[in-house]
């Protein structure tokens, strides 16, 4: 099952938030000779010391250079991608370049060169979800009903105005094509969709290391930080499933070792235990900050309510509600994960802290 032999593999945006922590985790306990491919550095310079580490200061779609890298690999795991909600509106026309066409030229080299691809998609694919129908279907009341399973459940966008949805079927037009080089051309791939993975490092804190608005974990994090009330779009009823990173890499890892497992596959990464309300996250936030500091009085900061509309733009619809069915990874890998919400918030805000004020 486990291939054994050193691997060259090629990891494209191994910089972001999930390349740096599976670059940090396969450097130090797998000996894979990695070309890192991105555009920045910054979330993984305490790596760059590494032998096996080949970094590539690098645009992908640069595809002379990207064609020399993977002619030398096995595997590619492909993680480049616009995936900031705040842009799936406001810069609609990048997101569907570069997370649908640009990404078909790594599909197609890695079709030419018999190289492996691990594609990162999302579970946004899934769309609005069962619940949204729920609504008028008074019969759907078991939560296995919820359950988005990746080889069966529908996939539903809402209409070409909305254009939160433009990233999903971007996503989701990405995974077809993937599926039809498989179907025609045998490329031996799998496609990972990601529930709400959450950790250090993840996006930034607008103002001092970014611009723009993050995903909530660190807008929560700007306000906590800053002392500014955490916002609750559209009151904040909407559900996720936040998956800690560590949980997520050990997932990523043993989809890259068991190959022959894995081929042509879909699987969902994501912690069915850890659901919420996005309400119930901040208040949780809130008093997790408060309780590691309490000098901080951030039971003081408290929650404000705004419109999507205002806060991301017109054209942003939510997902309500995204709970992961993890059975087939759990059977065919033996994963599942181990860190509750509160741990892993405890983790993240105790790291934020430490990075960004020097405390601890
Ligand atoms: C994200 C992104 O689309 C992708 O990065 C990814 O594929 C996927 O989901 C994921 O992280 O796995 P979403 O969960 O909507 O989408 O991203 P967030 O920005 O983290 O928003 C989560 C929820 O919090 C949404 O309901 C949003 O409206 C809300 N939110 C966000 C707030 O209430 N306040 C904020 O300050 C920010």
């Amino acid at each position: 099952m486990f291939s054994g032999k050193t691997e060259n593999i090629a990891i494209i945006g191994c910089g972001g938030f999930i390349g740096s922590h599976l670059l940090e985790k396969l450097l130090t306990t797998t000996d894979y000779r990695i070309f890192g491919l991105d555009l920045t550095d910054l979330k993984i310079r305490h790596l760059l010391k590494y032998k096996a580490l080949n970094f590539l200061h690098m645009d992908f779609t640069d595809l002379p250079k990207v064609k020399d890298v993977i002619s030398r690999c096995d595997t590619v795991i492909s993680l480049a991608a616009i995936c900031n909600p705040s842009l799936y509106n406001r810069k609609p026309v990048d997101v569907i370049n570069i997370d649908f066409t640009k990404s078909v030229d790594i599909i197609k080299l890695c079709s030419d060169l018999k190289c492996k691809l691990i594609q990162f998609s999302t579970c946004e694919v899934y769309g609005k979800t069962l619940t949204g129908l729920s609504k008028c279907n008074e019969a759907i009341e078991k939560v296995e009903s919820y359950l988005l399973s990746e080889d069966n459940t529908n996939l539903i966008m809402g209409p070409i105005c909305a254009q939160r949805w433009s990233y999903a079927a971007a996503k989701q037009l990405l995974e077809r094509m993937i599926y039809a080089y498989g179907f025609e051309y045998d490329l031996d791939y799998t496609i990972i969709r990601p529930f709400n993975f959450i950790g250090p490092r993840m996006d930034f804190i607008p103002g001092v290391d970014g611009e723009g608005i993050p995903r909530v974990l660190a807008c929560f994090m700007e306000s906590l930080l800053f002392k500014k009330p955490l916002k609750l779009v559209d009151g904040g009823t909407n559900r996720r499933c936040f998956t800690y990173i560590d949980d997520a890499i050990d997932a990523i890892i043993l989809i890259l070792k068991n190959v022959i497992d894995t081929r042509q596959q879909i699987f969902n990464i994501g912690n069915p235990h850890n659901e919420i309300t996005i309400k119930e996250l901040a208040l949780l936030m809130i008093n997790l900050h408060h309780q590691l500091i309490p000098e901080s009085n951030a039971v003081s900061i408290g929650t404000e309510n705004v419109s999507s509309q205002d806060f991301y733009g017109t054209g942003y619809e939510d997902s309500d509600r995204r709970l992961p069915d993890i059975s087939k990874i759990g059977k065919i890998l033996g994963w599942k994960p181990k860190t509750d919400l509160e741990t892993a918030l405890r983790l993240i805000i105790k790291s934020y802290i430490k990075e960004y004020t020097g405390r601890f």
